[in-house]
């Protein structure tokens, strides 16, 4: 019998999304005689009923889009803001997953979506999810689509960024994205040679980076860039974070918890700016003009990399595959060379952070780099 996979993209956008479409598309109804549709903008799509069939030529000339053809959102399946009021949409969503005789529902996204697309197995669903962020920060998979080609982007801007700082004798703060992982951050400072990387999972101390800038000048090297993780705090504020973290964790009533909560907001709130405050420091304790670029959503947008299509037409075939021998309730996940499916219960949750001692943390100290912190 036919069988009829739907299939949605959720979370922040990413490139190779549509390579990731097209590759479940094309092996699940060219090779393996299924039918597709496509839920648009995330679990909203899929709450409203909205959808497109995935046949013909909509996949044709996808792979080399950024965005996704589907549209995304970060709505959540069971707290989704409907009618006016905040409401739990589950139920709603496993009636149109039977009212579409949908045999299996596959979910591509990050973290947030790997969480939200378990409920929906607990429900009783046939799902198989993909990994895609640029963050590279899911669990279990080596890495994530969308990651290769930001890399790629953030190295670009940090390589631009050099003969401006030179010619001006200036530190450049460059803010990257990575949510409350480093990987990002990390890879393009080194692989963009930057002189300072701040990373959320190693918090800095201002007077450590600092100091590293001083020397450089005092060595004739009067300029600096500074590669900041969105989510790098200082010693202080880590601290803070990490005592509500812990409060939130253990509270045992429905207050501590919400207390917790809200410390934790308003600390993210004050926090926001952060960028431009550490410029601010900077320029005031090493006597060196300072600017600050934030890269944004640039490191999202556009043409996926040559290794990011591939990893995603890679997953996506596999993804089919799974779909064929029915093994559901898994995140098709990257290991080495091969594809294999990884239980949705290990990964929900299961965010991936730089350890401070990965080879690539190794390597930055070794070609002198400072990561905020004396080792
Ligand atoms: O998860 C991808 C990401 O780009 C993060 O790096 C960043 O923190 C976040 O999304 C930004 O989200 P939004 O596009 O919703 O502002």
């Amino acid at each position: 019998m036919t069988k009829h996979v739907g299939i949605l993209t959720a979370g922040g956008d990413s490139p190779g999304l549509n390579a990731a479409i097209r590759g479940v598309g094309k092996a699940s109804q060219g090779y393996y005689g299924m039918q597709m549709i496509g839920f648009l903008d995330g679990f909203r799509g899929l709450v409203d009923n909205r959808f497109k069939r995935l046949d013909g030529e909509i996949l044709s000339g996808i792979l080399t889009r950024g965005g996704t053809i589907l549209g995304t959102s970060r709505d959540k399946p069971h707290r989704m803001l409907f009618g006016g009021k905040t409401q739990d949409m589950t139920d709603v969503i496993v009636e149109n997953y039977h009212a579409n005789h949908l045999d299996a529902l596959v979910c591509i996204g990050g973290g947030g979506t790997q969480k939200n697309a378990l409920k929906l197995m607990e429900k009783g669903l046939n799902i198989i999810t993909m990994p895609k962020t640029i963050d590279n920060d899911v669990g279990l998979t080596d890495v994530t689509f969308g990651f290769d080609t930001a890399l790629g982007i953030a190295t670009d801007a940090i390589d631009r960024l050099h003969s401006t700082a030179h010619s001006h004798h200036r530190i450049i703060v460059v803010e990257i994205m990575g949510h409350r992982a480093g990987w990002l951050a990390l890879g393009a400072g080194i692989a963009g040679g930057a002189d300072v990387i701040l990373l959320p999972e190693i918090p800095y101390d201002l007077e450590v980076v600092a100091d590293a800038i001083r020397k450089r000048s005092r060595s004739g090297k009067n300029f600096s860039i500074v590669a900041v993780a969105e989510g790098a705090l200082p010693l202080e504020q880590a601290a803070l974070v990490q005592e509500a973290e812990q409060r939130k964790l253990k509270a045992t009533s429905k207050k501590d918890k919400k207390d917790a909560k809200e410390d934790l907001a308003q600390l993210s709130l004050e926090y926001a700016n952060h960028t431009v405050l550490l410029s601010r420091q900077l320029e005031q304790m090493t006597g060196l003009e300072s600017r600050v670029t934030i890269l944004g959503h640039l490191q999202r947008g556009g043409t996926p990399s040559a290794a990011d299509r591939l990893l995603a037409t890679r997953l996506g075939t596999a993804c089919a595959d799974l779909i064929e021998s029915e093994h559901y309730g898994v995140m098709v996940a990257a290991r080495g060379d091969d594809s294999i499916p990884v239980p949705l219960e290990k990964v929900a949750g299961n965010k991936k952070l730089v350890p401070t001692d990965h080879p690539w943390v190794i390597s930055a100290r070794r070609v002198g780099t400072c990561l905020g912190k004396v080792d």
